[in-house]
């Protein structure tokens, strides 16, 4: 899989809401082989030994953009970058949806938190034949929902207070739908927990389910070890690196 270390003029930073940051670089190599659910792996500081993992959340030509939040001194350092300094970025990193795989057919978009950006290039790609639940803790956290409706996909948002949406986590809106209608697939991202509440419901309708998880990384490239996760092949579990062989797995290889 190509992938390529490119030194990348930002185009665009702004801030979301607070905390939450679009950024948009342009790079020709990255954009032109980045694929749904594939990442990228930031140098955010000098001072900053490790890179930082980030969804490709859209590409535009050679425009690359990605939506982060501010969590450490990583993505600290990333939101006080402005539009024309030179990023440092490896990617696309990762196995990403199988999105040819399901062309023309239903899939459904099930994302919480931080977890819905890998899941916008599939909306984009699949429009109306696609459903979208997205989940936040409450109406502060809400983002992107409007460019996921714009896309033509049906899109769900639910707010775990109600402030926002219905009320509710993505699972009950999941099951809800499930009463008029039934995909061939779920593609899904977000906490764990969410992530298995998702995967068993597929489980007891038959729906395929794959899942993007989220580990730290060091090197990114399957090298280092540091994001290995036990996932099930064939009657076996493999420790498999979440960095090289995920983000994106089969929920039923990893639940
Ligand atoms: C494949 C992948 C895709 C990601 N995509 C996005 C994205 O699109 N948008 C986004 O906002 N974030 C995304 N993340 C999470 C993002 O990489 C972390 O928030 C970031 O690395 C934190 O770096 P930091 O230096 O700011 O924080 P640090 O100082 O390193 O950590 C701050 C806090 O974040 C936690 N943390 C650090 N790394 C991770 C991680 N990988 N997973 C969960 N918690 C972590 C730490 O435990 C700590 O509590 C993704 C992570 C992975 C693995
Ligand atoms: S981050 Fe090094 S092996 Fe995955």
């Amino acid at each position: 899989m190509d992938k390529f270390v490119d030194i990348a003029p930002i185009v665009e930073i702004r801030e979301l809401r607070d905390g939450l940051f679009l950024l948009s670089f342009e790079s020709e190599s990255i954009a032109k082989n980045a694929k749904c659910g594939q990442f990228v792996h930031i140098k955010c500081s000098e001072a900053l030994f490790l890179r930082r993992p980030i969804s490709i959340y859209n590409v535009e030509g050679a425009v690359v953009t990605v939506i982060f939040e501010v969590r450490g001194k990583g993505t600290k350092a990333l939101s006080e970058m402005s539009a024309g300094t030179l990023l440092n970025v490896l990617g696309p990193l990762g196995i990403g949806y199988s999105l040819s795989e399901y062309s023309g057919k239903k899939v459904w978009l099930i994302g919480g938190g931080i977890g819905i950006f890998p899941l916008y290039m599939a909306a984009r790609e699949y429009k109306g034949n696609s459903k979208v639940i997205l989940g936040f803790k409450s109406r502060a956290f809400v983002a992107a929902d409007k460019d996921f409706a714009f896309t033509g996909a049906e899109t769900h948002v639910v707010t775990d207070d109600g402030s926002y949406g219905s009320k509710g986590f993505v699972t009950d809106k999941f099951k809800e739908l499930l009463e008029g209608d039934k995909p061939d697939a779920v593609f899904a991202c977000g906490p764990m927990a969410m992530l298995k509440g998702v995967y068993e419901i597929c489980k007891e309708n038959g729906i395929d389910c794959e899942v993007s998880l989220e580990e730290r990384m060091g090197c990114g490239l399957g090298a280092c070890l540091c994001c290995v996760t036990p996932v099930k092949v064939a009657d076996t579990t493999e420790n498999l690196t979440v960095c090289k062989h995920g983000p994106v797995f089969k929920g039923k290889e990893v639940f």
